[in-house]
């Protein structure tokens, strides 16, 4: 006879995580300054679940954004261990838990309070560069396009807006007038849109001295991409279409 008993199933071990944090009250502090915390954490729980738990439990004035907690609104970038990541898709077991695990705002814009930044410039700059299909004609239905044109910017149409790209690049660091890849991933993704009419007006806006030109190709944007948008390889295919003239 064989031996049904199954072995008893382990519950799993909780483990505890120093997470330090760059917190900045605008009301009270001069300068941002680090805070450390210690949190239980679960193998299969993210910096966001450890973010939560701080905020729940030990200092519920602890400012971040977040919404859909799963990787589509974009919300949650933050500077993890010095890296541009979605709090939310980064498990606190994939990090080295024998050391700190550092969280800070993003960079490049102004910071309001503890891990939250005004976006305004970014969405102004998103804004600038019209991503919005434009077309003249009214077909009756649908616009029709070839699987072959629509795969032209399929890479791009991936984009949270998130602003990872733009806050891990130095030249927007630096004076924060450059349009920065995620305006220009989104432009891309209408430029090369065979429906649309407005590529020359959109190549025209980022032919300008803040705009393509600033790049200097240094891959933190597709590295920090968290939809793996080869943002870089976006960036040179609009450089292209302004040399050649034409999308
Ligand atoms: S291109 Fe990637 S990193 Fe940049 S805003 Fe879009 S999703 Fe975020
Ligand atoms: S909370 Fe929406 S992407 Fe992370």
């Amino acid at each position: 006879m064989s031996d049904n008993t199954a072995a008893p199933i382990e519950a799993p071990k909780p483990f505890t995580v120093t997470l330090n944090i760059r917190r900045y009250n605008p009301e009270f502090d001069a300068e941002p300054y680090w805070q450390s915390f210690d949190v239980e954490m679960y193998s299969t729980d993210r910096v966001l679940d450890a973010l939560h738990r701080i905020k729940w439990d030990q200092d519920g004035s602890l400012a971040f954004r977040r919404s859909c907690a799963h990787g589509i609104c974009g919300s949650d970038a933050m500077r993890i261990n010095g890296r541009n990541r979605l709090a939310c898709k980064t498990l606190v077991k994939d990090l080295d838990v024998t050391k700190p695990i550092y969280v800070e705002a993003i960079k490049g814009l102004p910071l309001e309070k503890d891990l939250i930044v005004d976006m305004e410039p970014f969405f102004n700059a998103y804004r600038e560069v019209q991503p919005f299909l434009q077309a003249s004609s009214k077909p009756e239905k649908e616009r029709l396009q070839s699987v072959k044109d629509r795969e032209r910017f399929d890479d791009t149409t991936k984009c949270i807006l998130c602003a990872a790209c733009t806050t891990s690049c130095p030249v927007f660091w630096t004076d924060g007038q450059y349009f920065g890849p995620a305006a220009i991933v989104n432009a891309h993704r209408f430029i090369f849109d065979s429906r649309d009419e407005a590529s020359q007006v959109r190549l025209d806006i980022l032919n300008d001295k803040e705009g393509v030109w600033r790049c200097r190709t240094t891959f933190n944007c597709t590295e920090a991409c968290p939809r793996g948008i080869e943002v870089t390889k976006a960036i040179a295919e609009v450089k292209q279409a302004m040399i050649r003239g034409r999308r």
